[in-house]
């Protein structure tokens, strides 16, 4: 039996519910496969600040980095929201991302059959859809400097190194490559030097990846055409704002945030977290969707636990639930099950039985 060792950041918020759903599926999926994983709840974020007045504290990021895998909910909400700009538990998410060298995130949007409806956008637009946001996560001007504001400015730098640029466009022409052999850099090239830079050097690295088509597009027309057009998409590479702004788009397009995992990956370290926030307006209530979370889980067991048959099977339980027309609020169209977090967790364990 192999052992992994799993940290838990559940965070705050809706952090909590969606881990503790995918707690019980990991728990449910690794002795199908032969695995012992243990796994160890650590505090991050706000509920960390209130406990020990650190957002990451030293004990959280030595035991992240001693993990197999780390398990993110989200972290944030209008308790911390005042709390100067370095203190915030945002700061935090990025440090730790940093710290582990999490450059590379992985975002799938894929849109289920079964909520082909749950879109605002028409079906035979949306039904289809299957490409991958590969977002730089430890650079551009979420870390650029010089930042800061006083009374009369503020500022923040973008700014890209060569190696910086090179290694993401790399994860993404591999990526690619498995896939349907296209990739898509968004930038700002007509306005910002900087994605001039990084169209250079994209460029360049496609030389060796002769077998995939590349193409260039500026971000505005990119939020465009994925809402437009989304099929045409098989690999999105692009920067760290562009990214996150490109991701959430493509949420809508699978029916809701809840529905969008994640993986953040560096030469050592992986992070697996749903691509939403902690939802204040929600926590606490049991209303929260934990899909995105538990799809984050199953792109754990394909990757850093190399069992890619335990990612499809919880990814069968994820459609085998919706078909039988389980859906949480965010999801719910007419003559659904409206089912809180607790209860979806339940149909997906019982699924999980019954796919093996
Ligand atoms: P959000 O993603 O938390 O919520 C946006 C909207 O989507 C809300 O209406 C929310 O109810 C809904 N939603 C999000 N996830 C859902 C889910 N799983 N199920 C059902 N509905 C869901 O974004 P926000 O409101 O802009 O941010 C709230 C806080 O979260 C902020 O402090 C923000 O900085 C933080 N945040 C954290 C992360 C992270 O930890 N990775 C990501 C994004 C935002
Ligand atoms: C995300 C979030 C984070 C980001 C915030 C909370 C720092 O929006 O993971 O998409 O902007 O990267
Ligand atoms: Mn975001």
């Amino acid at each position: 039996m192999r052992s992994i060792k799993i940290v838990s950041l559940p965070g705050d918020g809706i952090g909590q519910e969606v881990v503790a759903s995918a707690v019980q599926v990991i728990e449910k999926v690794a002795p199908k496969f032969d695995l012992e994983i243990s796994i160890e709840e650590h505090l991050f974020g706000g509920c960390s600040y209130d406990a020990h007045g650190e957002m990451l504290t030293e004990e959280t990021l030595a035991a992240c980095k001693n993990a197999d895998a780390v398990l993110l909910g989200a972290v944030g909400g209008p308790k911390w929201e005042n709390l100067p700009h370095n203190k915030k538990p945002e700061a935090a998410l990025l440090k730790l991302r940093k710290e582990l060298g999490l450059y590379a995130n992985i975002r799938p949007a894929k849109v289920f059959d079964a909520l082909a409806d749950a879109s605002s956008l028409k079906k035979d637009i949306i039904q289809g859809t299957d490409f991958v946001v590969v977002r730089e996560l430890t650079g551009g001007i979420y870390f650029g400097q010089p930042r800061g504001y006083d009374e009369e400015k503020g500022w923040n730098t973008m700014v890209y190194e060569k190696y910086e640029v090179e290694r993401i466009a790399r994860q993404a022409f591999e990526l690619a490559r498995k896939r349907g052999k296209k990739v898509t850099s968004i930038d700002k090239a007509n306005v910002l030097e900087v994605s001039q830079f990084w169209r250079q050097i994209v460029h360049e690295v496609h030389k060796d990846y002769q077998d995939v088509v590349l193409n260039d597009m500026y971000v505005d027309n990119a939020a465009m055409q994925v809402v437009r057009n989304p099929k045409q998409f098989d690999v999105i590479v692009t920067s760290n704002l562009f990214g996150d702004i490109i991701s959430d788009i493509s949420g809508m397009i699978t029916g809701s945030l809840g529905m969008l995992p994640s993986a953040s990956l560096g030469d050592k370290y992986a992070l697996y977290e749903p691509i939403h926030g902690s939802a204040p307006d929600i926590a606490g209530q049991n209303k929260a969707n934990p899909l995105a979370t538990l799809a984050s889980v199953a792109m754990m067991f394909e990757n850093t636990l190399d069992l890619p048959e335990a990612g499809k099977l919880i990814y069968s339980a994820i459609e085998d639930t919706l078909s039988k027309g389980y859906r949480t609020g965010d999801i719910k169209s007419e003559g659904c099950k409206l089912a809180s977090t607790t209860e979806m967790t339940e149909q997906i364990l019982t699924s999980l039985d019954a796919v093996k």
